[in-house]
């Protein structure tokens, strides 16, 4: 395994500094817009608008996009979705993106519903740690939210995970009022016991769906469980992401918290995405955009790719505008890549 300490530059020195100082040294990949699921948050339920597949980056394409990133200083890849896992062959794209001296840490988002099938695989091609979508322990809960009787699956995936090694892995909860805020305590005690951590995440207000996922802000929620749980703050840092982690002073359990709108964490965002089409998203909550596909598909050259990546971020925007402009965003989660 690498060594996951991350640098702040490549090899060659070379960093992506936006107009706002920050640093980029993490990408997200959409490997598919596609999903089995059709979580209430993320995607309307019978959607069937998806990207046709001769626009889909190869796993070639996605290969050059990545070592291009590499050699600009990002050492950090996310492969999320839609649900990565439909992609055939993910292993595959796995070895190739590890093979990158300058890509230090690969992770994976799932819904876990292939999981058992693909973790071994998967955790040998080189994905160190993984993000898992679980809202509820409720099995009529989860078919509510997710709009298909996907509990036991996504159970036997999280074994499998296990299993295979993967560490860590933290259990993504979308908090809704009305569904399933009330289940948080018995999530955390789950996630304690089977030494999972637990990430609570507010619902952004992206595309039709978005709109409507009963919105809470998680630092009352954050508060109560500090006193529950008796958490203090974490003394290291997890993941290179905007949670902010909270431990039992005990030492035994961990829980995240991901609060894209009580508390925003724009001014230290490190990330760009790359959707499935190869479009770079510069942020979930605008429409800064700078399609690649056409580009590589003209045959530019590494140095062309590289100066190309440089412009896109040069369009990052300061920050999302999700509390002054809810409905501005009509693009749903799995087309960007959350
Ligand atoms: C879009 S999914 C893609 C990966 C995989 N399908 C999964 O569910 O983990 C990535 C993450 O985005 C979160 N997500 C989707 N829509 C969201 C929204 N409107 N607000 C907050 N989080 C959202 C999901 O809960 C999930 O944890
Ligand atoms: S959150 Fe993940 S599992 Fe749920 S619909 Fe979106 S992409 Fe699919």
């Amino acid at each position: 395994m690498k060594n996951l300490s991350i640098s702040p530059a490549s090899a060659s020195g070379a960093q992506l500094i936006d107009r706002f100082g920050r640093q980029l040294t993490y990408l997200r990949v959409s490997v598919t817009d596609k999903c089995d699921l059709r979580c209430s948050y993320c995607m309307p339920k019978g959607f069937n608008g998806f990207e046709e597949p001769e626009n889909w980056l190869t796993f070639a394409e996605i290969e050059r996009v990545v070592a291009a990133f590499g050699r600009l200083g990002v050492a950090r890849v996310r492969l999320t979705g839609g649900e990565p896992l439909l992609r055939r062959n993910l292993p595959q794209l796995v070895e190739r993106l590890a093979s990158h001296e300058e890509i230090r840490d690969i992770s994976l988002s799932t819904n876990a519903t292939q999981l058992h099938k693909h973790a071994q695989a998967l955790y040998q091609a080189g994905v160190s740690r993984i993000n898992v979508s679980l809202d509820s322990l409720d099995k009529a809960c989860m078919e509510n939210i997710t709009g298909r009787d996907s509990f036991a699956s996504i159970m036997a995936g999280l074994q499998a995970g296990k299993q295979a090694g993967f560490k860590p892995i933290k259990l993504n909860m979308v908090v809704m009022g009305g569904v399933n805020e009330h289940e948080i305590p018995r999530m955390a005690e789950f996630c304690f016991n089977e030494g999972f951590i637990l990430r609570l995440i507010e619902a952004m207000p992206m595309g039709s769906t978005g709109q409507n996922s009963q919105y809470r802000d998680i630092g009352p929620i954050r508060d109560q469980l500090v006193r529950q749980f008796d958490l203090i703050p974490a003394a290291e840092e997890l993941g290179g992401g905007p949670a902010r982690y909270w431990t039992r002073r005990d030492g035994q359990g961990t829980i995240g918290f991901i609060s894209p709108i009580s508390q925003h964490f724009c001014a230290s965002c490190n990330r760009v995405r790359l959707a499935v089409d190869g479009t770079l998203y510069m942020c979930l909550g605008q429409d800064e955009q700078f399609a690649l596909r056409p580009l590589l598909r003209a045959g530019i050259s590494d140095t062309e790719l590289e100066q190309a990546i440089r412009e896109a971020i040069e369009l990052k925007p300061e920050r999302h505008e999700f509390t002054t402009q809810r409905h501005k965003i009509i693009r749903f989660m799995s087309q960007t890549g959350g």
